[in-house]
């Protein structure tokens, strides 16, 4: 029966990830997955995060509600969009704690095709692989709009603008408003505002993929985007993960929203994606579910939270920079600008994918195969080697 079934190729970022965990070389440097690393190369438990386990320890696992666990779907909103927003003070969300970011995006995108159907989804070139796989399979046909711009390292925002203002009126358009994966380039304040009026003026659907809420600019910052969107218009969604920001990777946390134009269109479009849970896994996990509500409602702890990702924020900025140095130290050729002025967790060098081969074969040094890097992984103990590497590709 199974006989024919096809091998599966492997995902482009998970793939690599398990490589590097069987490569016996001990100098080997993992920059592909998106998880942050402290200084010392690990992953953390947040102090804040153990301060809550401590605190819950092990009770009852009984189910929570198909939409999650009511405080943390509070607190979700209430950190995307801020605790005053007009369409938090109208009841015009409808969220659910999801699994993760992907699960997120999993369920949009069910929901998408039942609510939305037939419609063009529109995503960055290039972009997170899993966005197109998640709306394929969906049933969604993807297509992209331009973004990055190889040979200068920066945005393409007319022809992505052209682009958008050419599909077809009411299509749907991935964003990712803070961090963008895989460039690490974001639009700045006035392409926002840019945009936002084109998304109105279309009527496209945004879908805005939120994974690195606190490591840009800052918690309440880096939302600003959705924010702005939110004060001028309604029927978008918005999915958020705490992967990153909480160290939680495993636990799979996460939120998605729909606002909604009324409260009563939210409470009917909240039955939706319950109903789309309940026939998917039913629902949501409770341990991480209640310690990102322990952490982001206790004053104190939350304190310590916000303070632990500028702590991950500050030293992401601090590897691009120590990166760009060293570089520089190799090279004068190498432009290093945009390490640094990239944002977020990754970095997009650039480089080809023999070039990518080479530092992995040769160094043990893992990027992803497109060129992008996560400065997540990069300490003061492996830059220096990071950058022999990338001076070598760059000069094969
Ligand atoms: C990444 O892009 O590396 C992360 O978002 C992890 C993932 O699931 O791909």
């Amino acid at each position: 029966l199974f006989g024919t079934v096809e091998p599966f190729a492997g995902d482009p970022i998970l793939s690599l990830n398990i490589a590097f965990q069987g490569d016996p070389r001990t100098e080997k440097v993992n920059l592909t997955i998106g998880i942050y690393m402290d200084g010392a190369g690990k992953v953390p438990v947040l102090p804040s995060v153990k301060a809550a386990a401590d605190k819950l320890g092990f009770g009852v696992r009984s189910y929570i509600p198909m939409e999650g666990l009511p405080e943390y779907r509070r607190l979700v909103q209430e950190l995307v969009f801020g605790k005053a927003h007009q369409v938090l003070a109208e009841k015009r969300v409808a969220t659910i704690q999801s699994v993760g970011g992907t699960g997120a995006l999993s369920v949009a995108a069910d929901f998408l095709a039942k609510h939305a159907p037939g419609r063009a989804v529109y995503v960055s070139d290039p972009t997170w692989d899993n966005h197109h796989g998640l709306f394929q399979r969906a049933g969604f046909e993807t297509k992209t709009y331009p973004y990055w711009d190889g040979a200068t390292r920066t945005l393409r925002f007319d022809d992505m603008l052209k682009t958008l203002e050419e599909a077809p009126a009411g299509s749907i358009v991935i964003v990712q408003p803070v961090c963008h994966n895989p460039t690490g380039v974001d639009l700045s304040r006035a392409q926002q505002d840019a945009l936002t009026d084109l998304l109105i003026e279309k009527k496209h659907i945004a879908v805005f993929d939120m994974a690195y809420q606190g490591f840009a600019d800052g918690l309440e910052e880096d939302a600003g985007f959705v924010r702005r969107f939110a004060d001028r218009t309604s029927s978008f969604l918005v999915a958020n993960s705490f992967s990153k920001n909480f160290s939680l990777y495993g636990e799979r946390c996460g939120g998605l929203s729909v606002v909604c134009t009324a409260a009563d269109e939210a409470d009917r479009v909240l039955g939706q994606l319950k109903l789309v849970v309940r026939r998917s896994y039913s629902n949501p996990p409770t341990t991480g579910g209640l310690l990102i509500a322990t952490v982001l409602g206790d004053p104190a702890l939350r304190a310590q939270w916000e303070a632990e990702v500028a702590d991950m924020r500050v030293r992401m900025k601090d590897m691009r920079e120590k990166l760009a140095a060293e570089v520089k130290k190799l090279s004068n050729e190498i432009d290093v600008g945009f390490i640094t002025q990239q944002r977020g967790m990754f970095s997009y060098t650039g480089l080809s994918k023999p070039q990518v081969v080479q530092m992995r074969d040769k160094d043990g040094v893992y990027l992803v195969e497109s060129g992008r890097m996560c400065v997540a992984g990069l300490t003061d103990a492996n830059v220096a080697a990071v950058a022999k590497s990338l001076v070598a590709a760059r000069a094969a």
